[in-house]
């Protein structure tokens, strides 16, 4: 018998949901985790005094090599500061145009900062210089905006975790420098890129000015980021994190499993991606099943499905205790995670063939 999943305790006991493979959020802290919470040493954060969170923020603004590090309550969170300290109102920020900052966070730049976001077309998520060139305002025209900065997502989540080559993310930090513009990094899950290039995240961060980093996603904690970057930045960004209402006093709870996270959940997000591999490969051998190998790199596979409609698919699936998600009318999204081992991965292929009627 598996542990029981989120799913499982969000349906009651009844619920046979126990392959789960909608997220890598779906992950349940781990029992070191809930020790180090239950007895961390807290204090109120808004006053700077929780030594556990402080603890957090500098383990994580070394690891990411910036100055200075913020723990904020989600990605979402962590971008939306991240581009308020890089761009002023009435400013544009380019970003490709299914960065999950341009499609699924609520225009939040916009919203709460009057910033414009410039989307571009690319194939892989990877903004070439030609394209940025190309998108970056000239300064002496009245009319346009001017460009403030240039996010970057890596892993990107839409285009299936493909990983940001490091030479090309260079390439980016050139044309920012050339125009003197911003970057930041939506680094969600910037451990996965590290541990699939095998480049420290340290130098994937090297190219950014702030990045944001999630620890509830394939690093199993309940909840959390962080934003890390310069000193004086890291300083405004404090004061646009209150005005969100992102001040959590006794953070200290939750920042005590992003430490345990990052010493413990790195390592390890190799079985996730080679668990998504496999996965991948056994999908794209399915008849009715089109899954492009060569963007499987981390830990989320995409595929398309071309005879079985994709939610009489997802039903079968959920109806044999698998889930999984995925943009209509026909991919279906699979992410691994530690909450799925090997074997899961085969059982789940068993329940899609099953789907599939093969
Ligand atoms: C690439 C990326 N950035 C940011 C986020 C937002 O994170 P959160 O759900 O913690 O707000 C996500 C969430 O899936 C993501 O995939």
């Amino acid at each position: 018998m598996r542990r029981p999943t989120f799913t499982d305790q969000q349906s009651g006991p009844a619920c046979l949901h126990n392959i789960d493979l909608r997220s890598d959020t779906v992950t349940l802290p781990t029992t070191e985790m809930l020790r180090a919470m239950a007895s961390a040493p807290l204090g109120d954060d808004v006053f700077g005094d929780d030594p556990t969170v402080n603890r957090l923020q500098d383990v994580a603004a070394d690891r990411m090599g910036k100055d200075s590090g913020l723990f904020v309550p989600s990605g979402t969170m962590g971008n939306l500061i991240g581009l308020l300290v890089s761009a002023r109102l009435g400013q544009e920020i380019i970003a490709d145009a299914d960065s999950h900052i341009f499609m699924a966070e609520g225009a939040g730049a916009s919203v709460v900062g009057g910033i414009q976001l410039r989307p571009l077309e690319t194939e892989r998520g990877i903004m070439s210089p030609v394209q940025l060139e190309a998108a970056v305002r000239p300064r002496d025209d009245a009319h346009q905006p001017t460009t403030a900065a240039i996010v970057v997502e890596n892993t990107h989540n839409r285009h299936g975790g493909v990983v940001w080559p490091l030479e090309d993310l260079q390439l980016v930090a050139q044309v920012a420098q050339r125009h003197s513009l911003a970057v930041h990094l939506d680094g969600a899950r910037i451990f996965n890129a590290a541990v699939a290039t095998e480049v420290d995240v340290k130098v994937l961060a090297g190219v950014a000015d702030t990045v944001s980093f999630c620890l509830s996603k394939g690093l199993s904690c309940p909840a959390g980021s962080l934003l890390c970057g310069p000193a004086a930045t890291i300083q405004e960004a404090k004061r646009w994190r209150k005005m969100l209402g992102g001040g959590m006093r006794q953070a200290g709870v939750l920042a005590a499993a992003g430490l345990v996270a990052l010493d413990t959940m790195v390592d390890r997000l190799h079985e996730d991606h080679s668990n998504a591999r496999t996965l991948a490969e056994g999908l794209s051998e399915m008849p009715g099943v089109e899954c492009d190998l060569s963007r499987v790199q981390t830990n989320i596979v995409y595929v398309r499905l071309t005879r079985v409609p994709q939610g009489a698919f997802l039903a079968e699936c959920r109806l044999r205790g698998l889930l999984a998600a995925g943009p209509p009318p026909d991919h279906v999204r699979f992410v691994t995670h530690r909450g799925i081992s090997a074997t899961d991965v085969q059982h789940a292929l068993t329940v899609c063939e099953e789907a599939l009627g093969v």
